[in-house]
């Protein structure tokens, strides 16, 4: 195998009935701007670690370490609600959709943050805010109409997600936004299966 580092990043996929709803959301607020690059529903995620680069061997160890840690963790609901931005609503770089409080959601992240800093991976300063990336902000144009309409989401329920799996995810760069694909998935409490 030829030794080329990929941008790889740790997540976990989303409902259909959660991507059918975030992309009836969008479809109601994507006509005010022409400035916020609109997450494909399809390529919606919930990220629960951003790795960056990593060689051939890296991504194998990556991989043995989160067959073990996933082996340790059991299948979970999560509820995916509510509406927002980051840093805020009132200057908004990124239009997220929440994710509500989970106990086994935040035992699996920790988890992952401690096998990950075993590995050599820096650990996440900022307090895991789990999330799904809808838009993201690439100028001002039409920002406050769309902000407008984005905040009437702030209590919508956008479905819940069963999670069975993680994923270890490829990310490529490309002129429009990354285009991303599944190196390989892995069982929560069970061992890997193949991509
Ligand atoms: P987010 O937008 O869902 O918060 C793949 O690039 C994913 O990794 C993105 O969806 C992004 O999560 C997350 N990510 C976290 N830190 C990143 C970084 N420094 N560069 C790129 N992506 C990052």
């Amino acid at each position: 195998m030829e030794d080329r580092c990929v941008r790889c990043f740790v997540a976990i996929d989303v409902s259909e009935e959660v991507r059918l709803s975030i992309g009836r959301a969008i479809e109601k607020v994507k006509g005010l701007s022409k400035d916020v690059r609109w997450v494909p529903p399809d390529h919606v995620h919930l990220t629960l670690k951003f790795l960056g680069e990593a060689d051939n061997a890296g991504v194998l160890q990556i991989q043995e370490r989160l067959s073990l840690l996933c082996s340790r963790h059991f299948p979970f609901t999560l509820t995916a609600g509510g509406a927002g931005g980051f840093p805020n609503l009132r200057r908004p770089n990124v239009l997220w959709v929440g994710i509500d409080e989970s106990e086994p959601l935040s035992l699996l992240n920790r988890d992952l943050e401690e096998s990950m800093a075993e590995l050599g991976f820096g650990r996440e300063e900022k307090r895991f805010s789990p999330h799904l990336t809808v838009g993201r902000v690439k100028g001002t144009d039409g920002l406050k109409a769309v902000v407008r309409e984005w905040i009437i989401f702030k209590d919508t329920v956008f479905g819940t997600i069963t999670v069975g799996e993680t994923l270890l995810m490829k990310s490529t760069l490309k002129p429009g936004g990354a285009e991303y694909s599944k190196i390989a998935g892995f069982k929560l409490g069970q061992y890997k299966t193949e991509a």
